[in-house]
């Protein structure tokens, strides 16, 4: 079973040509961020733009590096939510369109379905392309707890919740329950903004991470949040507009901020929310049994966060799944890997499917 999967959700154009949902044959992404950069942030209408003049080009391309023609394809796959709305019509009414013309299943994919389902992936080797010769890879079967963190989410799932399959349906990769997510700003949000305001080009996340690698994480004291009433929610807006109050109070004071000023800020609020996102997991590890967890999204490529949960996981004798880095930001590849399940599930698109901001799991 082929997929060509389409992502196209927020700032990165994406098409990937998948193998039985595991299997990358390639995985082509084109990021807008440095046009966006000068504007602090993502601009909606630049992006859809953006991805219109790509997504035709990008398609060929994934093709061609798969070494297939488009006639080896059996399904379409697209991000229909969550996103930016004029963002996600380009990939999806381009999707449709490609199904319709060619006769093809087409299959709708949340994208946060999609970042978990990047712990199926594995690189096919390039000689083997054609073969189908897999490497070795114990994937992470559901039922397992999963992570998803990244510029626009922060949830807690679970995937192919027992309840949910006890009520008689046996697809569990397609089953997922929301534990935990944020009442405000993403994590990677935060990063961001933090960033943003240390005069850091945006994605800031990874400058961020560069600088905290330098600074004392205990020298910055922050107020760690807590959500009333919901031990597995999230909240970073207390601790963003802590720090932002911190930066404009020492730029009074001093002038500005030195390069160990930023570096103990970067830190010190890495520590902050790589706590108050360990503290959750394992709260949520212990509530639920789980002895699995995957954790992916774009913030998944910082090493403290890491580093904190693979120490949590050997704590707790549970099995941690992290994609490759290049499989956890924004990709294709991870749509065509969850709209092979979607499709033995019978989840298939209409041809009327619409985009949603935001949507239910
Ligand atoms: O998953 P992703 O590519 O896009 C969304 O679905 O939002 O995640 C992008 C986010 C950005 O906020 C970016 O700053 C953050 O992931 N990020 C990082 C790092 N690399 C990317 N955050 C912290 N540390 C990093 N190394
Ligand atoms: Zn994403």
């Amino acid at each position: 079973m082929i997929i060509l999967g389409i992502e196209s959700s927020c700032d990165e154009t994406s098409a990937a040509v998948v193998r039985n949902g595991r299997e990358v044959l390639s995985n082509i992404i084109l990021s807008q961020s440095e046009t966006h950069a000068k504007y602090g942030g993502v601009v909606p209408e630049i992006a859809s733009r953006a991805h219109t003049e790509a997504i035709v080009p990008l398609c060929e391309q994934a093709l061609e590096q798969a070494g297939v023609s488009i006639s080896d394809i059996n399904i379409i796959a697209a991000t229909y939510a969550p996103g930016l709305i004029g963002a996600l019509l380009v990939g999806l009414n381009f999707a449709k369109a490609l199904a319709y013309r060619l006769n093809l299943p087409f299959v709708p994919v949340n994208h946060i379905k999609g970042h978990v389902a990047a712990a199926y992936l594995i690189q096919a080797q390039s000689d083997s392309r054609r073969a189908g010769v897999v490497t070795p890879y114990i994937e992470p079967a559901p039922p397992f707890l999963a992570f998803v963190a990244s510029g626009g989410h922060t949830s807690i799932l679970e995937v192919g919740a027992s309840e949910l399959r006890d009520a008689g349906d046996s697809v569990p990769y397609t089953q997922f329950k929301i534990l935990g997510a944020t009442r405000d700003d993403a994590i990677g949000e935060a990063f961001d903004k933090i960033a943003r305001v240390m005069g850091f080009a945006y994605p800031g996340g990874a400058e961020i991470e560069k600088q905290a690698d330098l600074g004392d994480k205990y020298a910055v004291k922050m107020p760690f949040a807590k959500v009333e009433g919901s031990e597995l929610d999230f909240s970073f807006s207390g601790v963003k507009t802590h720090v932002i109050n911190y930066i404009n109070t020492l730029t009074q004071k001093n002038g500005g901020l030195t390069e160990q000023d930023k570096r103990d800020i970067a830190a010190s609020f890495t520590e902050n929310v790589v706590q108050s996102a360990i503290s959750r997991i394992k709260r949520a590890l212990e509530k639920t049994g789980h002895k699995k967890l995957v954790c992916a999204g774009g913030v998944l490529a910082n090493s403290h966060i890491r580093a904190d949960l693979k120490n949590l996981c050997d704590d707790l004798s549970v099995n941690l799944y992290i994609p490759d880095k290049k499989y956890c930001g924004d990709n294709a590849a991870m749509i065509a890997a969850q709209a092979y399940h979607e499709h033995q599930a019978g989840n298939l698109g209409a041809l009327n499917q619409n985009a949603y901001a935001a949507c239910e799991l």
